[in-house]
């Protein structure tokens, strides 16, 4: 027994000096390296907090020109104007294109105008022609009608207008056959006073087209028209 317990103890003696030996020899090495490492981050960390001169910008001279001011200035307008003069040309162009794409086609300008041949148009009668999409009367007016239309006191028109104002030859009376009052398509030769009648809401109309009793605010409305030659008038 004696024998083994001096065995075991010879053992632990040797295992303790054999860690001990290890421990000794690899600490200092560990200890120095991790100093070093230490000292290098040291000398290279910048901190960013750290207080410095922003205000020392750097000097632009090397960039700048080395020619007169007003060389380098004409230099400046020649390119402005260039630049400007082509964004101008693009921009009429650009627009110049898109009105002509939204202007109206050939066929619908051949509508926007109507001739009619006057000549065909007895005396005291009228016709309704299309124009636009909307009826336009034509009125033959007789001496009598003339007379009537001219005598009437303009004050006493809800909506005052001379005749002379609504006609470009006494004779012929073009106006559009659309009411005033909501849009219905008055009757010719009818009313009260020898013109026209809405029987939407019973407005009556001169021989002059003006309103003259019923519902309707205005006189029926003149269009643009002209007549080139004799017999013929040209409405749009
Ligand atoms: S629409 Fe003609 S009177 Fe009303």
């Amino acid at each position: 027994m004696a024998s083994l317990s001096t065995t075991k103890h010879a053992a632990a003696t040797a295992l303790r000096s054999f860690t001990g030996h290890r421990l000794a020899c690899v600490a200092p090495t560990s200890f120095a390296s991790l100093q070093q490492h230490r000292g290098q981050a040291s000398a290279s960390y910048t901190s960013p907090f750290e207080k410095r001169d922003t205000t020392n910008t750097p000097g632009w001279g090397k960039y700048a020109s080395k020619k007169p001011e007003l060389s380098n200035r004409m230099f400046q307008y020649f390119l402005a104007g260039t630049f400007g003069g082509l964004a101008a040309v693009g921009a009429k162009s650009t627009v110049q294109d898109f009105l002509v794409n939204m202007s109206a086609s050939a066929d619908v300008l051949a509508q926007a105008k109507v001739e009619i041949d006057l000549t065909q148009i007895p005396e005291g009668k009228n016709i309704i022609v299309k124009w636009r999409g909307k009826p336009v009367f034509i009125r033959h007016r007789t001496e009598d009608e003339i007379k009537d239309a001219e005598g009437v006191k303009i004050e006493s028109l809800r909506d005052p207008q001379k005749d002379e104002d609504r006609v470009k030859k006494p004779e012929w009376l073009v106006m559009l056959g659309v009411c005033t009052h909501l849009g219905c398509v008055p009757i010719g030769e009818a009313g009260d006073f020898g013109g026209w009648f809405c029987p939407c809401h019973g407005s009556h109309y001169d021989v002059s087209g003006r309103i003259r009793k019923g519902p309707a605010p205005l006189n029926l409305e003149i269009p643009a028209y002209d007549f080139p030659e004799d017999g013929l008038v040209v409405i749009g």
